[in-house]
C-alpha cells in the first residue's frame, strides 16, 4: 500500500515549455492535467531557457485546478537529471509531479525517484512530487510489469506509440490504420501495459494522435483505450481536450444508477444478503467492484 494522491488524467495536455504563449493559454483551459514538455517538442537549442520559462509558467500562471507536471528528457541524454534538479528547485511546491520519457526499465524509475527524493529533502519540501513515465520503448514494453512495481512514487504509466513504432518497427502506414491489418495495431500493448499499471494500483493512460483536425478518429482511441481500462488519454491541442475529458468520464446516468445499485446492495446485505435483485438482474459484490469504481471516479470529477 502507498499513500499516492489520487489526480484526475482524464486528459493530459502536451504544452511545449519554449512557448510562454501555449503555456499560458493551457493554463486558462478547463483541463485535468498539463504537461509542460522540455523534451521532443523544444528543439535542442532551446532545450536549457525553456527550463527557465517552465519555472516562470509554473510559478506565475495560475492553473487552477489542473494538475502540473514537467516532462523530461530522457535518461541517455545530458539534460535529465538537470531538468530534474533545476525544475524542482525553481518551482518548489508548484510543481506536482515529473514525467520521465524513453524509460528503459525499473533502474530507470529508481533513479528519478532517488534523484527527487534528495532535491526534496535538500529544499525541505513538505509535498513529495509524483513520477510517472512513458512506456514507449521495446525494452520497457518488455520489462513493464517490473517497471510499474518499481516505486510508491511512480502513479501512472503513458503508451507512447509515436516512439514506440520507431522502436518496435510498425509501418507508419500502420499507425494510420490505412494497411488493411485486420485489428488495432496497439491492442496487445495497450492491454499488457494496462494490466502492469491496475496490478501495482497506478493509472495506464494512452498517448498522442497527432491529427488533430480529425476528431472523430480521436474519439474513437480515446474510446478504445477507456474500454480496456486507460483512464485518459494525451491531447497535443486544445481541441482535442473536451473530446478526451467526455470519453473518460462516466455518464451521468452511469453514475445514478451506480449509486443506486450501491444502495441497493448495502441494505441487501444489512439483510444477511450476498445477492440480490437490481432492476431484473444480479447483484453481488463482484458487481460492486465495478460499481465503486464509477462511484470513485465519479466523486473525483465531482459528479
Ligand atoms: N497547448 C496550449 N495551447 C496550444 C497548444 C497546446 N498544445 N496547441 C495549440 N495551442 C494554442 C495556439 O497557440 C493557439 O492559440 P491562440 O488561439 O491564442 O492563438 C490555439 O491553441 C489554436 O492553435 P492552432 O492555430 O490551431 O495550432 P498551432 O498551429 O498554433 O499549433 C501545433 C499546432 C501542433 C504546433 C501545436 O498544437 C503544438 O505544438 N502541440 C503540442 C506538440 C507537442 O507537445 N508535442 C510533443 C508531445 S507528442
Ligand atoms: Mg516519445
Amino acid at each position: 500500500m502507498t499513500d499516492r494522491p489520487k489526480r484526475l488524467r482524464r486528459c493530459q495536455l502536451s504544452v511545449p515549455g519554449s512557448s510562454e504563449k501555449m503555456m499560458t493559454k493551457a493554463a486558462g483551459l478547463d483541463v485535468d492535467y498539463v504537461f509542460l514538455d522540455l523534451e521532443d517538442a523544444v528543439a535542442p537549442q532551446e532545450k536549457r531557457p525553456a527550463r527557465k520559462k517552465i519555472i516562470d509558467a509554473l510559478n506565475n500562471l495560475d492553473f487552477g485546478k489542473t494538475t502540473r507536471c514537467v516532462r523530461i528528457n530522457d535518461l541517455t541524454t545530458e539534460y535529465a537529471a538537470e531538468d530534474i534538479m533545476e525544475i524542482m528547485e525553481g518551482a518548489g511546491e508548484n510543481l506536482d509531479v515529473i514525467m520521465l520519457t524513453k524509460c528503459m526499465g525499473p533502474d530507470d524509475i529508481t533513479f528519478c525517484d532517488k534523484l527527487m527524493s534528495q532535491m526534496e529533502k535538500k529544499l525541505k519540501m513538505t509535498k513529495k512530487i509524483g513520477l510517472e513515465t512513458l512506456i514507449e520503448e521495446v525494452e520497457a514494453m518488455q520489462r513493464v510489469d517490473e517497471i510499474a512495481a518499481a516505486s510508491p512514487r511512480l502513479e501512472a504509466l503513458i503508451f507512447g506509440m509515436g516512439d514506440y513504432s520507431a522502436s518496435q518497427g510498425v509501418s507508419t502506414k500502420d499507425i494510420g490504420g490505412e494497411s488493411g491489418y485486420p485489428g488495432d495495431i496497439w491492442h496487445y500493448q495497450r492491454q499488457k501495459m494496462t494490466i502492469a499499471a491496475r496490478v501495482n494500483k497506478i493509472d495506464a493512460i494512452d498517448g498522442p494522435f497527432a491529427k488533430f483536425s480529425n476528431p472523430d478518429a480521436f474519439r474513437e482511441e480515446c474510446r478504445r483505450s477507456m474500454i480496456l481500462g486507460m483512464v485518459g488519454k494525451w491531447a497535443i491541442h486544445p481541441s482535442q481536450v473536451e473530446i478526451a475529458q467526455e470519453v473518460f468520464s462516466p455518464t451521468q446516468d452511469e453514475v445514478d444508477r451506480a449509486r443506486r445499485m450501491r444502495a441497493a446492495f448495502d441494505e441487501a446485505v444489512s439483510q444477511g444478503l450476498g445477492a440480490a435483485q437490481f432492476e431484473g438482474s444480479m447483484i453481488d459484490i463482484a458487481s460492486m467492484r465495478i460499481v465503486d469504481r464509477i462511484v470513485d471516479r465519479a466523486d473525483m470529477i465531482g459528479m
